[in-house]
């Protein structure tokens, strides 16, 4: 037990570590900056079962939310353009029953403007808990890879990456296998080729963690050889015994799989090298989905997109094919969304976290 007579305005000042000294559901917890971060159990229970009584309960307005006192706050804080993640995001929690503040372009309309830090703006932003201060939890979007892991470490609220950079964008891939289990009610077992710029998508990173985490799953990795996966996921699905191939060839891939996963060309990663940018705006129609080659997608099979698409990587004439899910995927990111801030507040009540904390900065600021 936290000893409040003891506490000394330094020790407060370290309080995130506190975080550290519960038994955390997953590791890292309460924060979401990777997918790294959960075991196989931990994903299952979040999607097979979180998500899909979310979808449920939400449909028929019986959920049950752990933020519905009336007073939790949410900031989201996003550093780069967004249309679905922070509309999601913004949209769960409201759905969930508390209350959203925003700063939607933050390197032009937020202090980050005129020289403050993240990690200052974290430290005013992340309130004290049950709903004292900004925030109960923070929402960032940020272009640099680690920005929002680093974030963390000042923040005295949970901590969602909602993308960093060309890092990760974890509760994306955990939308993306909620859709795939939506459609097959397993993980094991399935064909998913990943296409496009499969190097710079956050998304694309994301998701091999979590797959690798599931039993024969075969994971074609199918792009231009410029912006082939990079070697520590490579790495990664070896170390785990996932089966993956490189190819360059879509049409030879496309009749094997269940999912075919395709994604943007990053060309905002790579704006220093306009030369090779433009040569691979070239190859896009050949990792794209059209009229010719959607014969080649089994009946059975999904197509989903994090979306946006940005150069035609599913031709406007096909998207009301019954295959293509990626407006469906959008969707199931609201509730996948309400289902891991749910839980991250389910299980902060459990542990009387927020409790300890505001009492924690009360003591330490000379509050009664
Ligand atoms: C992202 O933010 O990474 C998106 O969801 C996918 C993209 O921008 O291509």
């Amino acid at each position: 037990m936290i000893n409040l007579k003891n506490l000394s305005a330094d020790r407060v000042a370290q309080f995130p570590d506190h975080f550290g000294k519960y038994q955390e559901p997953w590791e890292g917890f309460p924060h979401i900056l990777k997918t790294q971060q959960f075991s196989r159990e931990m994903i299952e229970r979040l999607i097979f079962e979180d998500t899909m009584k979310t979808l449920f309960h939400w449909k028929n307005r019986s959920l049950i939310s752990y933020l519905r006192d009336g007073r939790v706050g949410v900031v989201t804080y996003f550093f780069e353009p967004s249309t679905r993640t922070r509309m999601s995001f913004e949209r769960a929690v409201q759905s969930l029953g508390a209350s959203v503040i925003h700063t939607e372009s933050g390197a032009v309309f937020s202090s980050s403007a005129k020289g403050e830090t993240l990690a200052d703006t974290v430290r005013v932003v992340s309130g004290v808990g049950a709903g004292i201060g900004y925030g109960d939890l923070l929402i960032i979007r940020h272009p640099q890879d680690y920005a929002v892991e680093e974030a963390a470490k000042f923040s005295r609220t949970p901590v969602i990456n909602a993308g960093d950079g060309k890092h990760q964008h974890p509760t994306q891939a955990f939308l993306d296998l909620a859709t795939i289990y939506l459609r097959y009610g397993k993980i094991d077992g399935l064909s998913i080729a990943l296409v496009g710029d499969i190097q710079f998508s956050r998304t694309i990173r994301s998701l091999c963690y979590l797959l690798s985490k599931f039993d024969d799953v075969k994971i074609y990795l199918v792009s231009p050889e410029e912006i082939s996966i990079k070697e520590d996921i490579k790495e990664h699905l070896t170390e785990k015994n996932v089966w993956f191939r490189e190819e360059a060839d879509l049409n030879s891939v496309l009749p094997h799989i269940d999912v075919a996963y395709f994604t943007r060309l990053q060309a905002e990663r790579f704006r220093d090298q306009e030369e090779l940018c433009q040569q691979l705006k070239k190859k896009i129609p050949l990792y794209s989905l059209t009229e010719k080659n959607l014969d080649l997608v089994p009946q059975q099979a999904i197509v989903t997109h994090p979306l946006p698409i940005g150069d035609n990587e599913i031709v406007e004439k096909i998207k009301t094919d019954p295959r293509i899910w990626a407006f469906i995927q959008s969707d199931i990111g609201v509730a996948t969304r309400m289902a891991l801030i749910n839980r991250i507040f389910k299980e902060l009540g459990k542990l009387n976290m927020h409790q300890n904390f505001k009492e924690l900065v009360f003591s330490g600021l000379g509050w009664k």
